[in-house]
Parts: structure tokens; C-alpha cells; sequence
């Protein structure tokens, strides 16, 4: 028989107050069933599971709203929509307080190493840069909608509608990556994909046993991608806000992805990379971009009307541009160039 408990028994069970139960009743959460003769509520084991995962979900900074429509609609999907709702929460936090740390260490290292006017100084300077970063980190947006591509992306891929043709070479693109990062580097390296899209990269270091994770800032990105591999890692993050603690990967790889991020995000984007990076490790990315300003002209000025507008819908960086920057944080860049529009670099 289906075992019965009253509101007392529930409450010491879960080591909870009996004021708390009604509250989830009165919200509509759970539904005890009343008992004929005294009217005293009466909870199922149903019910206890549920106000387990009650109990749980709160744990985890779930509104009372979320949680109903989670109960209610229990899909894997919705689940999972949840639980991204709440990582992106949490990583924005942990994000803000890293870069408010990092800021108040450079200002008591100003503090004991400046005189007093140029301390004070420092404090404003780190300031502006801390709400500087904070904004641009804050306001990427992915304004091409790769949730409504992710479904057609890989036939997309295969057609290459555009008229610049950038998929000609995807497959050799994403062979050379891997290639470069596996020729010298054995398979028990941690390597993160940025970007990862529908997988395509990745599962080439899956398909070697390497040990990979991919990050996507698009949730059906992320679905079709573990469709397709559903062994491959996954986790929902931007460039910008790397879900991850400082010195974790041996590696970075990314493809066709960098160029959606302007100039100014792509500095904050590498500052980013390089502090998940351990101290020796590598980036290896396929992406589309020029060998410098002045080919960037001389190219466009050949381009159609219609391919000027393709290549200005996206931020292509140049060669120069990512070898001054990564040469900021010591970083040197060598590039393999595979056509007109696409390059690999590799930075160690
Ligand atoms: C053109 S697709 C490339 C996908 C895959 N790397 C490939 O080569 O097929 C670009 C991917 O980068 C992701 N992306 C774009 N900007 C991003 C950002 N700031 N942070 C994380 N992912 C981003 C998109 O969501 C999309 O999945």
C-alpha cells in the first residue's frame, strides 16, 4: 500500500517547517490530498519525492515560478533550459567578483607600491577599467541568431550559399587545427573548444580520445551538437565569460567563431582565452580574417557590392591585429594561410 504522511511526519523527514509545506501548497507546488474525516492533510510518497526536488531546485536558486513551470512541463529540454538559466546566473557572479578581485588586488598593490598622489590615481584608473571590462563583457550580443541556424547549420555548411564562399575549405580548415594541436601534444591534454557549434571539430579530438569540452553562447547549438556526439562535453559560456577557474586547459581551439566579436571584445576575448590557458599552453583557431589593413583594402576593393556587405556583417581580424595583442601578454602568433579569406593561428 502507498504510504501515507502527515504534515508533521513530512516536515521532520526533510527537516523542514510545516509552514514552509503550505507555503509550496499555496503556491500550487504540491497538492496533499485531505483526509475524509478530520480534513488533516495527507502527503503520498509522490509528494516527497517532489518536495524533494522542491527543496532542491530552492537550493539551487530556482524562483517559485521556475520550478512550477518545471514540474509542470518536465521535458528533457525544459530541464536543461532551467538549469542553463541558473549556470549563466551564477558564472555572470562569479565573473563580476573574479574582475573585482583582480581589481582590488592591483590597487593594494598600487597602495604599497606608489607614493600617495599616484596611488590615488591608480584607484580611479582601476575603477574605470573594472566598469569598462564589466560593460563590454556585459553587452556582447549574438545579433546573427545562431539558435534559429543551429538546425541547418552542417547543410548549411555543405552549400555555402554565401557569396564568399568561406566553407570551401571547412573540413581541411578543421583537420589542419587538429592536426596542429596534435602533432605535438600527447591525447591527455585538457583542450576546450569555444564556439563549438554543431561539433564538427571537436569530434575530431573525440573521435582521438582526447579529453575536450566545447562552450557555445547558443543552447541549440549546444542540442544538435550532443544529438550528434553524445559523449562530447558541453558547456554553455561566451568567449567573454569562459565558464571556467584560471590555468585549466592545455589548449584552445576554436573555428569560424572569433570573428563575431568586435575588436574591443576580441582584446577582452583574449585576455579571457589566455586565463584559462595554463601559462604554456596554445591556441590554435581557424577563422576569417586578412594578413593586415592594407590587404584588408586591397582585397574589398575586388569584392562585390554583395560580399563588401557579407564581410561587414562580421568582424574579420587581421594577422597584425592578434599578433600585437597576443604580444601584449607575451604571446607570439605564427598563421598558415589557406585561402584568400581564411587563416590559421596558432599562439603559444
Ligand atoms: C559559424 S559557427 C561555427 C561553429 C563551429 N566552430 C564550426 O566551425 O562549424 C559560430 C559558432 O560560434 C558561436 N559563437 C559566436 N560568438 C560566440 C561567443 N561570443 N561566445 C561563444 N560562442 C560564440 C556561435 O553560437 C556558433 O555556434
Amino acid at each position: 500500500m502507498n504510504q501515507k504522511y502527515s504534515i508533521n511526519q513530512i516536515a521532520k523527514i526533510l527537516n523542514i517547517s510545516t509552514n514552509k509545506l503550505r507555503f509550496y501548497e499555496k503556491k500550487g507546488l504540491i497538492n496533499p490530498i485531505r483526509d475524509d474525516n478530520n480534513n488533516y492533510r495527507y502527503y503520498t510518497q509522490e509528494d516527497l519525492v517532489k518536495i524533494h526536488m522542491i527543496l532542491m531546485y530552492r537550493a539551487l536558486n530556482l524562483t517559485i515560478k521556475d520550478i512550477k513551470n518545471l514540474m509542470e512541463n518536465c521535458t528533457k529540454n525544459n530541464i536543461i533550459n532551467h538549469f542553463y538559466n541558473q549556470w549563466e546566473v551564477i558564472n555572470d557572479e562569479i565573473q563580476k567578483m573574479r574582475l573585482i578581485k583582480t581589481s582590488i588586488e592591483d590597487i593594494m598593490d598600487s597602495i604599497y607600491e606608489s607614493d600617495e598622489q599616484n596611488y590615488t590615481t591608480n584607484i580611479i584608473k582601476s575603477a574605470k577599467k573594472l566598469s569598462k571590462i564589466q560593460k563590454i563583457k556585459e553587452n556582447w550580443e549574438d545579433r546573427w541568431n545562431f539558435d534559429s541556424w543551429a538546425k541547418t547549420y552542417d547543410q548549411a555548411i555543405k552549400e555555402d550559399t554565401g557569396k564568399l564562399k568561406i566553407y570551401k575549405n571547412y573540413e581541411k580548415i578543421l583537420d589542419e587545427v587538429f592536426k596542429k594541436v596534435t602533432e605535438n601534444m600527447k591525447n591527455d591534454i585538457k583542450v576546450l573548444e569555444i564556439g563549438v557549434g554543431t561539433g564538427n571539430l571537436a569530434k575530431r579530438f573525440l573521435d582521438k580520445d582526447y579529453n575536450i569540452v566545447g562552450v557555445d553562447q547558443s543552447r541549440k547549438m549546444l542540442n544538435i551538437a550532443k544529438e550528434k556526439f553524445p559523449k562530447l562535453k558541453l558547456r554553455l559560456g561566451e568567449f567573454l565569460k569562459l565558464p571556467f577557474e584560471n590555468n585549466k586547459f592545455d589548449c584552445i581551439v576554436s573555428s569560424y567563431a572569433l570573428h563575431h566579436l568586435n575588436d574591443i571584445e576580441k582584446n577582452v576575448a583574449i585576455e579571457e582565452m589566455l586565463r584559462v590557458l595554463k601559462e604554456d599552453g596554445k591556441i590554435v583557431m581557424g577563422d576569417l580574417m586578412f594578413e593586415n589593413e592594407r590587404s584588408r583594402k586591397e582585397i574589398l576593393a575586388n569584392f562585390t557590392e554583395e560580399q563588401v556587405a557579407e564581410v561587414k556583417d562580421e568582424y574579420y581580424s587581421s594577422i597584425e591585429f592578434l599578433k600585437n595583442e597576443f604580444g601584449k601578454h607575451s604571446k607570439k602568433v605564427d598563421y598558415t594561410k589557406i585561402d584568400q579569406l581564411n587563416y590559421i593561428v596558432q599562439v603559444y
